[in-house]
């Protein structure tokens, strides 16, 4: 049994498809029928602003639509109750986990619901369209984009999410494939420091084998299940807890 005190939990977009929003890798490797590399890479954005200014204002209207469900809500309740370290890395850009009350959280792949200036920097909450070349409120230059870490791109927070694996003993991936990088290598760097690791998803993905333990089905199911277990080993805590 291993002593459990900080904890870093990875979500993806399994976490948020009870809540009706699309996973990334769907039937016939689509994303809202859009291939990724038409909407999700700086060349995208430079050969055709128009489609991938839509193809996100879609994406954010598609969010007053939208409600937290039970897994986000069990995190959130983890959030309040852990007494140790936690840290959220999400690399969903919906904002379920902040709805649910969630505020141990970073979101690595950027935010639908904020803006961000191509020419000084500056992000900005939005919640409504995003025509292209928007003016930027704080530098008035007309170069805003959605606030999305594109392929090819920097994730956001590495220096914080890296700190805070390294100190991690234990280490839960929910609701994602394990397909995209530096993310699907969360799972080595944890265990490389010694954590323990759990993969909470739907079916196997690229990366089950890595962990210690991965259990399967629906994240509305396995992680309030999961977070109860936990909590209540930290209730009756005198002696270590295990995952
Ligand atoms: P994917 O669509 O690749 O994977 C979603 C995973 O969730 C799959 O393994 C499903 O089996 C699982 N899943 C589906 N429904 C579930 C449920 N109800 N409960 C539990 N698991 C469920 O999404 P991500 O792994 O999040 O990047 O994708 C990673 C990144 O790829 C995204 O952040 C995005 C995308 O390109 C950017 O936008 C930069």
């Amino acid at each position: 049994m291993l002593d459990i005190r900080n904890i870093v939990i990875l979500t993806g977009a399994g976490i948020s498809a009870e809540s009706g929003i699309a996973t990334f890798r769907g039937p016939g490797g689509l994303w809202e029928g859009h291939r990724v590399e038409d909407v999700c890479t700086p060349e995208a954005l430079a050969r055709n602003p128009a489609l991938v200014h839509r193809f996100y204002d879609e994406r954010r209207a598609a969010l007053a639509g939208v409600a937290a469900n039970p897994a986000h809500d069990a995190l959130a309740r983890l959030d309040r109750e852990w007494h140790g370290e936690l840290l959220i890395v999400t690399q969903n850009v919906d904002d379920l986990h902040e709805r649910a009350g969630a505020h141990r959280l970073v979101h690595m792949h950027g935010e639908l619901r904020s803006a961000l200036c191509g020419a000084c920097g500056v992000r900005e909450t939005w919640t409504g369209a995003l025509p292209p070349e928007s003016e930027c409120p704080n530098c008035g230059t007309c170069a805003l984009r959605p606030d999305i870490v594109f392929f090819g791109e920097m994730p956001y927070h590495m220096e914080r999410i890296e700190a805070a694996i390294a100190a991690a003993d234990l280490f839960v991936s929910i609701g994602t494939s394990g397909a995209v990088y530096p993310a699907a290598g969360f799972v080595q760097m944890a265990d490389a420091c010694g954590a323990d690791t759990l993969e909470l998803n739907l079916e196997r993905s690229a990366g089950s084998g890595l962990f210690a333990d991965s259990r399967l089905g629906a994240a509305s199911v396995l992680v309030p299940e999961w977070v109860e277990r936990l909590l209540a080993a930290q209730s009756t805590q005198s002696s270590p807890m295990s995952r």
